[in-house]
Formats: C-alpha cells, structure tokens, sequence
C-alpha cells in the first residue's frame, strides 16, 4: 500500500467544503488515514512500461466497495497524489471482478438525517474524480451499482468487463441518485433509457450499456485492467498539458451552450500555439519523426 504523499493540504481540501464547514462525519477516517499514513481501503501504485499510469483499486471487498466515508476520503487523496505527480499521464480506477462499487455504503448511510446530510452537504466531497486535471478511466468489472455507477460517470472513459453491471437502484432503497446519477447518466445515455433505469433501479448489462455509450469498449473479465492500463500508456504518451486542455474542452460541452461550448474551443485552440508542445507536434511530423513533448 502506498503511503500519503500529497500532506495535510489536500487532506484539508478533503474536508471542507466551499463554506467552509467540516464533513463531521469524515473527520475519524481522516484522522485514522494522517496517523497511519497508509490507505485501508484502496490499492495505489503506478503501472505502465513507464510507471505513469496512476493505478487506484477500490479494495473494500467484504462490502464490495462500498463507497464510505473513509474510502472517498482515501480516494480523494490519491486522485490528487496523482494529479501533482509530473510524471503521471493518466490514472486508472477499478475495482474487483465482483464490484467495482455496489454504491454509497447503505449502512453508513442508514443512521443519517435530514440535517447532517444538508449539513455535510453529503455527496460533495466525492467531486474530485470529475474535478481532476488529468484524464481518468473507469474500468469496470462486476456491479457498478448507484454511487459506483455515479463514480464511474465522474471518470472520462470506461471500459467495462463483459460480465459488468450498470445501475441506479436508489429508487429501492427509498431515495434517489446522490452523486450525479440523474444528470450524468441522462446526459450520457439519454432520457428514456436514463428514466427507465432510475424509475425501476434495474441494471443495465456491460453490451447494452456500450450500445447505450455509457461505456466506450467491453473486454474478457480478466483482460480489462491491462487494457484499461494500455490506454492510459497511450494517453499518458501524449503531452500532459494538452491532455489536460483536451479534457476541459471536452468536459465544458456538458456545461456550456454550444455557441459557448465552441467559443471556449476555439480560444483553447488558440491557447496550443503558446506552448512548446503544439509546435514539438507539428514539427515532429514535418521531419517524419516521434514528437518529444515537454508538457509545457
Ligand atoms: N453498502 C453497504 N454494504 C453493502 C453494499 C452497500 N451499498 N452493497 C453490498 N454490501 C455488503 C452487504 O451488506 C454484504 O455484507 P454482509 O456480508 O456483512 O451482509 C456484502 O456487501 C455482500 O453483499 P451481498 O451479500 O448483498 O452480495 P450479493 O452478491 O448477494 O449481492 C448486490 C450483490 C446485488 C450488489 C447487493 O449487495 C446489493 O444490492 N447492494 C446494494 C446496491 C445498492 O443499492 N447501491 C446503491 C446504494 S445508494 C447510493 O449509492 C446513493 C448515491 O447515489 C450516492
């Protein structure tokens, strides 16, 4: 297990949301992380003939992954280990062949109220998987149920394992998608399909959910994390600061009217001929030869 490295800085980050009150109920996973400086319930290393994949597995598997407190926490810290690590081009996130994630923990959840759940503005601290700089896959094997779906939708790319499974079953338990659920996943797949799956909390499988384009490929079980990593070998070849100015641009559709969407294109665009990479690319295919990116 890898140690912390990112310190007290994206710990507190962690902690506080922008009004600045504490996510009580973190507070104990937090404090249990900084003192033992280890991750209890994730997996963290570098993968890739060049060690610059980020590699993060879920790794909770008597709860098969249940999203609690303390693991997004660890999450959360790992992400942003990864974002500030230069070397890192791209990170992955899985989980195990059973469950990438069945969801928020329920237990956890169980014992909540109205007011801590305001309070805490419960959910808002998971927001730093779709908030990362760096581009992020999802590979998916077994459940990817509620907050596990919700966080493979946070992820730019998913793959999925053939046997995976993808839903929204928050209508069962009383409650409804916390964590982006009815906003991604509509956008993603559309209303119809989106509705139907929110309004019965029955899982789609991993081909429906390609034709749907939840996910963008389906591999064998056992060869999904080693494809999921050769993508990110692949990603994490390419210039790191336009990767980054890649993702943006395409995250913003999702934000952004289209006039505004191509606007911000456009002036990104433009923002490539100040860097050393853009003219590293074209020259390098001028002279018939493999661009030597700086990232800056
Ligand atoms: N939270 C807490 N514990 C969970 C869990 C969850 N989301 N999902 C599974 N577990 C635990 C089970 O309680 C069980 O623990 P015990 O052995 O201590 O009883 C263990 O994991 C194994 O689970 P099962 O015995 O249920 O395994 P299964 O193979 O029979 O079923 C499953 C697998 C279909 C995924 C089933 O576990 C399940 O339905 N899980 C809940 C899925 C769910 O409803 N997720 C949505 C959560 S709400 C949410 O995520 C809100 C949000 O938007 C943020």
């Amino acid at each position: 297990m890898a140690a912390f490295r990112g310190g007290v800085t994206s710990l507190k980050n962690a902690l506080f949301n922008p009004s600045g009150s504490v996510f009580r109920s973190q507070v104990a996973a937090v404090v249990r992380c900084m003192s033992t400086g280890q991750y209890q319930n994730l997996i963290v290393d570098k993968k890739g003939q060049n060690q610059n994949v980020g590699f993060i597995q879920l790794n909770r598997p008597k709860a098969l992954n249940a999203l609690c407190d303390e693991l997004m926490v660890e999450l959360t810290q790992a992400v942003t280990d990864f974002e500030n690590d230069g070397n890192v081009g791209c990170i992955v996130i899985t989980g195990s062949e059973k469950a990438f994630a069945a969801g928020a923990d329920i237990k956890e959840m169980q014992k909540r109220d109205f007011s801590q759940a305001y309070d805490e503005n419960f959910t808002a601290a998971w927001t730093k998987v779709a908030e990362c700089k760096k581009p992020i896959i999802a590979a998916v094997n077994g459940y990817a149920l509620g907050g596990g779906n919700e966080l493979a939708m946070m992820c730019d790319i998913i793959y999925a394992g053939e046997k995976a499974k993808f839903g929204q079953p928050e209508i069962k338990l009383g409650t409804i998608p916390g964590a982006g659920g009815t906003q991604r996943l509509t956008q993603s797949i559309g209303k119809s399909k989106a509705m139907e799956m929110v309004l019965t909390g029955n899982p789609i499988n991993a081909e429906d959910a390609e034709k749907a384009g939840l996910v963008s490929k389906v591999f064998p079980v056992e060869q999904l994390v080693d494809e999921a990593i050769k993508l990110g070998e692949t990603i994490s070849a390419q210039s790191k600061l336009v990767s980054a100015m890649c993702k943006e641009a395409v995250s913003a559709s999702f934000e952004m009217s289209l006039r505004e969407g191509l606007h911000f294109e456009k002036r990104t665009f433009h923002a490539t001929f100040a860097t050393h990479d853009r003219m590293a690319g074209m020259t390098a295919f001028i002279e018939k030869r493999p661009a030597d990116f700086k990232d800056k």
